[in-house]
């Protein structure tokens, strides 16, 4: 298959690349360089199927430069995953947040709406976000499709927002009489890297907890700080889900296939991806210091503004479906994976 992926120089982009590439794709990959990595390009052309990638810089929203991508590269499908992700940034910022996520997708839409002659691109995979569910109300722990849709930060209502854009594309295409699937993919926390070692996780600011306790293990920063300890929870504090990048970037292939296969003309699926299980700040501590062998320093302190409580995935929609479980299950199997990575690579692919 011909596939663009949009923001495939990024953390998560650029292992989807990978993969697809792995299983035999055409892979083009739209990215503004914004966030991405040059360094993550340069590993996808010197990896496996490396001849068959390409990549445009440039911005998702740009319906010009999209549309000429599609032509060119007779695209098939698209993942987006291009977009702005910081929770506290899109606080701030939220002008910047609903342009580059809410426009860029409208841009990303009608690039796709006019290619193939005017039959348009037919099948779409959406990153979308449990932050689009804020704080799930009570018996909705852990959290099924079904919870209400109450984002709580502008970055999540822009997430939201973007699932509603592309679900009135579809309604349009199925008035129009155009075949479309799409699924949005509600991301828990994504964590660990590459386990062959090549691709990693290189934010900068570096805000995600299992990248900033290994830099506090590696002395990259002098140590790490807890957000909160007085959390209703076994320990004290806050619980998530961590699905590891290969595992979220399996439910994409999976449900790439999926689309197109329906019978309806217009598809348009929803699935949480997450491992099912919640483990406390305290734990995910605990296996860092388990695998890096090092015992860094880590401070107390008041809550983080904006934090849930606890949010883990109920997994069996997905399961039932899609036959996707998380593989990689493991707390301290996850954790490795981002420690062989970040301790080859202390300032990420810069060095
Ligand atoms: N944490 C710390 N110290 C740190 C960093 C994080 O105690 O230095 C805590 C946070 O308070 C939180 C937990 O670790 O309780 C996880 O925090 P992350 O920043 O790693 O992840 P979030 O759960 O805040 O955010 C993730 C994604 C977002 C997404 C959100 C949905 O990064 O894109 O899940 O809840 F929107």
């Amino acid at each position: 298959m011909h596939v663009l992926v949009t923001g495939g120089a990024g953390f998560i982009g650029s292992h989807a690349c990978q993969r697809l590439l792995r299983d035999g794709h055409r892979v083009v990959c739209l990215d503004n360089l914004f966030r991405g990595r040059m360094g993550a390009l340069e590993v996808l052309r010197a990896g496996e199927g490396g001849d068959r990638f390409a990549f445009v810089e440039g911005e998702v929203g740009d319906r010009g430069v999209v549309a000429g991508v599609l032509e060119e590269h007779g695209i098939e499908a698209v993942l987006h995953f291009a977009a702005v992700a910081y929770v506290g940034e899109s606080v701030d910022d939220p002008l910047g947040y609903y342009r580059a996520n809410v426009a860029g997708t409208i841009g990303l839409l009608e690039a796709c709406a006019q290619a193939r002659g005017g039959e348009g691109v037919e099948r779409v995979v959406f990153s979308s976000s449990c932050a689009t569910y804020g704080d799930p109300p009570e018996g909705m722990i852990p959290v099924p499709e079904t919870c209400p849709q109450r984002p709580t930060s502008p970055y999540g209502r822009t997430k939201l927002m973007c699932e509603d854009v592309i679900r009135d594309y579809g309604v349009a295409c199925g008035r129009a009489g155009r075949r479309f699937g799409a699924a949005m993919l509600r991301y828990f926390n994504v964590a660990g890297c590459d386990r062959a070692g090549a691709l990693g996780e290189d934010h900068t600011p570096e805000t995600h907890l299992i990248p900033v306790a290994i830099q506090a293990a590696l002395g990259v920063r002098p140590g790490m700080h807890i957000f909160g300890t007085d959390y209703p929870t076994a320990d004290g504090t806050c619980v998530r889900d961590y699905v590891h990048v290969e595992d979220l970037i399996d439910a994409h292939v999976r449900v790439l296939e999926r689309l197109g296969t329906s019978d309806e003309a217009v598809e348009v699926l929803a699935y949480n991806v997450g491992i099912g299980r919640g483990y406390s700040v305290r734990e995910v501590l605990d296996s860092v210091r388990r695998v890096s062998g090092v015992d860094f320093a880590v401070s107390e302190g008041p809550r983080r503004a904006g934090d849930a409580v606890a949010l883990y995935n109920d997994p069996s929609k997905i399961g039932r479906e899609l036959g996707w479980r998380a593989r990689i299950d493991d707390l301290d199997e996850i954790v490795g994976s981002a420690w062989r990575w970040m301790s080859a690579h202390p300032r990420g692919y810069a060095g």
